[in-house]
Order: structure tokens, then sequence, then C-alpha cells
């Protein structure tokens, strides 16, 4: 039972309500404070900050938990297929058969996109980032989709859910297709939402594709363990964008454009960076030695929440090995350095002091290579798989009685009121 809390301020002293959650910390409930008290609270990067209340994701970083709707995500990862995660990140529940079965051919049957679409593509430079297309063309889907764009309908928002979730394979593949310089492959609707991405973006006319079970199971796990985190930076950006009711494409591509920082979704096109550049395990230690002396960090290393192994890059460990095996690479020397690297990390007091742990990005880089994908595609993948848990976020935000536009207020440091002084009168 949440207590209540009081704030004491010189000689004023204020009752402050608190909320407890169905787990985790419980929270001061400060939303009358600067109304009573006139006064703000200061926590720039929100360290101890809920911006709101979700019934989505929970995560203890300490014990190294994530569960989506109550579900961990080992289960989901091993048991799950990334339809039925989206199903149940959208709508709470695991879905019957029945409504699997209709969820599964709606998503399938929106995966196409207009015809003018392609032409946009056209308007990139041909060496532009997938990442750089990805927030564009997201973008550009609220000039497409005009019959699904009021927010304050139930069913609008549903529509354009399916259709993000639908359309984000296609785009993700015509980013990397225009990349390569292949033909765009249209979508199929007897294959599976992984399969499908797989042949979008390795399918060429020359030739025919074989899908293959090992690698298509790798490709959905791998969107499972990236379909939602709760109120991380893009996730937080899109509800911060949404809250104003604004287009919600637009919203997820200013998501994807959040995203793409190497502090976030970037992290995993860093990380093989760096297994690259360290390229054999004798040069770990003086790379070791680099971070300690702050020249750069261990990328695919540390989280703000986990202080402990990120339970998705347990199960991202074991996809990498599966995927190295199937394709006959299980000798991949950036495997070698990055389970050497590892090792002497979880050992070393640098990095066991300040609880950092390997994050999913650590072997996604490895698995997606082995894969076929180039490194600038690693984040493109992620945004795709992200998008379910930033539209589910959205959509939940959409529900919640106690919504408002976002405005965080500023602790102002800069000069008082001056007068303005003509140019010719500055010295
Ligand atoms: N390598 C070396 N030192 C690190 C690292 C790292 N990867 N991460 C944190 N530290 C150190 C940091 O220098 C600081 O040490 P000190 O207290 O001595 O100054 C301490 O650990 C705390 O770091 P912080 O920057 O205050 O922690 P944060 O919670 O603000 O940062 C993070 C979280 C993810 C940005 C950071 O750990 C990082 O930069 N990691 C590398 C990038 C990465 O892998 N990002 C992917 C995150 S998981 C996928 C996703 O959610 O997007």
């Amino acid at each position: 039972m949440a207590e209540h809390a009081t704030l004491t301020v010189g000689n004023r002293s204020f009752d402050l309500g608190m909320i407890d959650g169905t787990t985790g910390p419980a929270v001061v409930d400060v939303r009358k404070l600067y109304a009573e008290a006139d006064i703000f609270t200061f926590d720039p990067g929100f360290t101890s900050t809920a911006a709101c209340e979700s019934k989505i994701t929970y995560i203890d970083g300490d014990a190294g938990v994530l569960l989506h709707r109550g579900y961990p995500i080992a289960q989901l990862a091993e048991h799950s297929t990334f339809l039925e995660v989206c199903y149940l990140l959208l709508n709470g529940e695991l879905p019957t058969a029945d409504e699997f079965a209709d969820f599964e051919k709606t998503i399938t049957y929106h995966t196409m996109i207009h015809a003018q679409f392609d032409r946009f593509f056209g308007g990139f430079r041909s060496d532009a980032h997938p990442m750089a297309i990805m927030t564009g063309a997201v973008g550009a889907l609220s000039a497409f989709y005009h019959d699904s764009i009021n927010v304050d309908d139930p069913e609008q928002r549903k529509i354009s859910a399916h259709r993000l979730i639908a359309k984000m394979p296609t785009i993700a593949a015509r980013a990397f297709k225009y990349s390569v310089g292949q033909p765009f492959v249209t979508p199929r609707n007897d294959m599976t939402y992984a399969e499908n991405f797989l042949r979008m973006s390795f399918s060429v006319p020359a030739e025919d594709w074989k899908s293959n079970p090992i690698l298509t199971r790798a490709m959905d796990r791998i969107f499972i363990l990236h379909a939602d985190h709760e109120q991380n930076a893009s996730t937080s950006t899109v509800r911060l964008a949404g809250s104003s009711g604004a287009n919600p494409f637009a919203c997820i591509a200013a998501g994807i454009a959040c995203l793409w920082g190497p502090s976030h979704g970037g992290a995993n096109e860093e990380a093989l960076m760096m297994l690259n550049e360290i390229g054999t395990v004798d040069r770990i230690p003086e790379y070791i030695q680099g971070v300690k002396d702050r020249k750069y960090r261990l990328m695919g290393f540390g989280h703000r929440v986990y202080k402990n192994y990120d339970p998705r890059a347990t199960v991202m460990q074991k996809t990498c090995h599966e995927v190295l095996a199937e394709i006959g690479n299980a000798d991949d020397p950036l495997l070698k350095v990055a389970m050497e690297l590892e090792k002497i990390a979880l050992n070393d007091p640098y990095f066991v002091d300040r609880k950092l742990f390997p994050n999913v990005d650590f072997y996604s880089g490895i698995t997606l290579k082995a894969m076929g994908f180039p490194t600038t595609m690693f984040t493109a993948l992620f945004a795709l798989a992200r998008t379910v848990g930033w539209i589910s976020q959205w959509k939940e935000m959409f529900e919640d009685p106690q919504r408002k536009i976002g405005r965080p207020r500023q602790l102002y440091t800069g000069p008082l009121a001056r007068d303005y002084v003509p140019l010719e009168a500055r010295g």
C-alpha cells in the first residue's frame, strides 16, 4: 500500500500522494506540486521520473527481467511468434486461434504499399543510409493514408497500427534494395512475416529464392527481442510527438529518428564496427585499456535500466550460435572476439563495479551480418521490430483518460530581462 510523501521546503511542508504500480517502485505524485508550491522537479534524462502510466512492458533492471503484458521475454522468444507478440502488445492478451488467424490475415493483406510510394525512394541518393530513407519514407506514409489519421477514432487508430506493422518490412526491404541497386520485391501473401521480409531483402530476379527455416526463425526471434522496451528514448519520443494529436505515421518517423542515435538503436551497428576494429582476440586488452582511459565506450555494453545481464542478450547469443552453425560459420573470428571480450569484461572490476553487462545489441550485429545484412541495415531492422512497441504505446496513450499534451518545464539559468541594444550601439 502506497504511503504518502512529505516535501519540506524551508518552513513550508507539502503532502504528496504516492501511487503503487502492480510491481516496481511506487511513484510520488508531483502533478499538483507546481500549482501548490510554485516548484518544479528537476530530472534531466528522466532517471527518476515516470512520464506515464503503462500496462504494456515491465523491466526489472536489477534482476534482468523483461515482461511483455506479464510474459517473460525468454518464453515469448522460445514459444511465440513475432506477430503473436504484436497482437499481445497491441491488445493486452495472447490471441485465440481465431483471433490470431484474423490478425495475421489483416497484417498480411496490408503489406503492399501504394504504387506511387515507390517513386519516393528514387529521391534519395543511392548511398543514403537506410535509416535516413526509413525516417523519410515512414514520415511520407502520412501523405498516403488519409483515411486512418483521426487519432480520436479507435477504429482508425487500429487501422494505422495495422498498416504500420504490415508495411514496415516492405519499406525496410526497399531501403535495403535501393542501397544495393537491386529491384524491389513485392510482398507475398503465402509467407510468414519474417519469411516475407527475408525474401523481399534477398530475392533477386535472376534466381529462385529458397526460404531457410532456421534463418526465418532467427529473424522472427530478433523481431520479438526488439518489439518493445517500455519508455526508452524513441518510445518517449513517439508518445511526446503523439501527445499533440499529430499524424501517427509522422510520430513513428520521429521515433525512428531518435532510435538512429548510437546511444540507442544505432549501437548494434557500432558494436559490429567495434568488433571489426578489434579484429583478433590478442588485441582485446589494448582495446579494453582504451575504454578505461575513456577514449571510447564498449558498444553493446551497459544500459540505463539493466544493471544485470540484459535478458534479450541471453536469447540473442543463443540465436547467434544457431545462425552461425546453420551457415557453416561457427568459427567466425568476430564471434570469437565477442565471446572473449564478454568474458574479460564480465570479470574486469571496471565493468563489474559499473554493472556493465552485454545488452541486446552486442550479439545482434554478428547474427545479422551472418544472415547477409550490411551494418547499415541493423538499426533499420530494429526500427521495423520496434514499430509495434511504439504504436502500442501510442495507442495506450490515447486510451488513457489522463492524457495531456507533453510539456516538460525547465530550470532557467539564462539572462534576466534586458533591453535590446541596436547593432550600431553594441561595442
Ligand atoms: N563502456 C564503457 N563504460 C561505460 C559504458 C560502456 N558501454 N556504458 C556506461 N559506461 C560507464 C560510464 O563511463 C560511467 O562511468 P563513470 O561513472 O566512471 O563516469 C558509468 O558507466 C555510467 O554510465 P552512464 O553514461 O551514466 O550510463 P547511462 O545509463 O546514462 O548510459 C548507455 C546508458 C546505454 C547510453 C551506455 O551504457 C552506453 O553508452 N552504452 C554503449 C551504447 C549501447 O550499447 N547502447 C545500446 C543500449 S541497449 C539497446 C537500446 O535500448 O537502444
